[in-house]
């Protein structure tokens, strides 16, 4: 059995974006049913009901957990379901969230050692007292036992690499390298412990590579990296310079889109997940949204739930 719950699905700065009047956020903000409000993105992935591992920290993660009944506390007085954390990019949509668990609950905090070694730059992590919060590495491409602080692992997950690039926090001003393979920005296979089905995440992907569609095929449940519907989105808004590929974001259309080159994959159910709020497919009405749910994809909305 694997549980996934989808705790956010929008991209950087959730949706509607605070500063946002774009014609989602307008419709999102006057209760549009066809345009439901996002939290940024994050998962949370059970195997046994008990333990929880949340899949990036979002800034939002506090009003996540209050509306996820399956992450509340059990016992009187400091209890809580979510054992660990394992972080996909050190972007601060996958990080802030992590100031939200400071109130010294034991958890397991998995990541690359690259991402490890910003957070260990980055005083303000030091709330997560390390007696309490293990700072763990995930070494890429080796299937590995998520430990809770206590009892047995239940889930197992693999990392790899991913096209990307450094968090925009950390670019500086020279020119950025976005199709890095390593370990700025991974993906995760996750699946329970002894086998199973299997998710495969990855919210951030400059790029369909050989591996990236290998370990898409492979997978049971796919949540992919739907920033955008086209490379161009914001500049022809005019709302930033920087095109899709600039962000470490490959785009769902277009010949060297996504939904193009998984256009052959058949196995897993397929969503879009970290969705920027200019993103035509965010309106159930958009011509485009047809266009991706034709191709087999999904959405993937708060509070979703799936079970493997
Ligand atoms: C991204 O996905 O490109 C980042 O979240 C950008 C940001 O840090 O705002
Ligand atoms: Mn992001």
């Amino acid at each position: 059995m694997l549980r996934i719950i989808v705790l956010g699905a929008a991209a950087g700065g959730g949706f509607p974006q605070w500063n946002s009047l774009g014609p989602n956020c307008a419709r999102a903000r006057a209760g549009d049913p066809a345009t439901p409000s996002l939290t940024q993105a994050s998962l949370a992935v059970s195997a046994n009901g008990d333990d929880w591992f949340l899949l990036d920290a979002a800034p939002e993660l506090r009003i996540q957990i209050e509306r996820t009944p399956e992450l509340h506390p059990r016992v009187a007085p400091r209890h809580s379901p979510i054992k660990g954390v394992v972080l996909t990019s050190a972007d601060v949509d996958r990080i802030a969230g992590l100031l939200t668990l400071r109130e010294g609950q034991p958890l397991s905090l998995y990541a690359t050692p690259k991402v490890h070694a910003v957070l260990d730059a980055n005083p303000v992590f030091e709330v997560l007292n390390r007696e309490k919060v293990a700072r763990l590495p995930l070494a890429l491409g080796t299937p590995l036992n998520l430990v809770p602080p206590s009892g047995e692992p239940s889930l197992e997950v693999t990392a790899f690499g991913v096209p990307g690039k450094v968090p925009l926090w950390l670019e500086g001003g020279g020119p950025v390298a976005t199709d890095l393979v390593g370990e700025d920005v991974i993906g995760l296979e996750v699946r329970a412990v002894g086998g199973g089905p299997k998710l495969v995440y990855m919210p951030g992907c400059a790029a369909i590579t050989p591996e990236v569609m290998a370990r898409a095929a492979e997978a049971d449940v796919l949540m992919l990296d739907g920033t955008l519907w086209t490379d161009d989105e914001l500049v022809a808004a005019g709302i930033a310079p920087k095109t899709g590929r600039r962000m470490g974001h490959v785009s769902m259309s277009g010949p060297d889109g996504s939904i193009a080159a998984l256009a052959g994959i058949t196995r897993p159910r397929r969503y879009f997940i970290h969705i920027n709020n200019s993103n035509p497919v965010l309106a159930e009405d958009a011509p485009e949204r047809r266009v991706l749910e034709a191709a087999g994809w999904r959405v993937a909305r708060d509070g979703m739930i799936i079970d493997l």
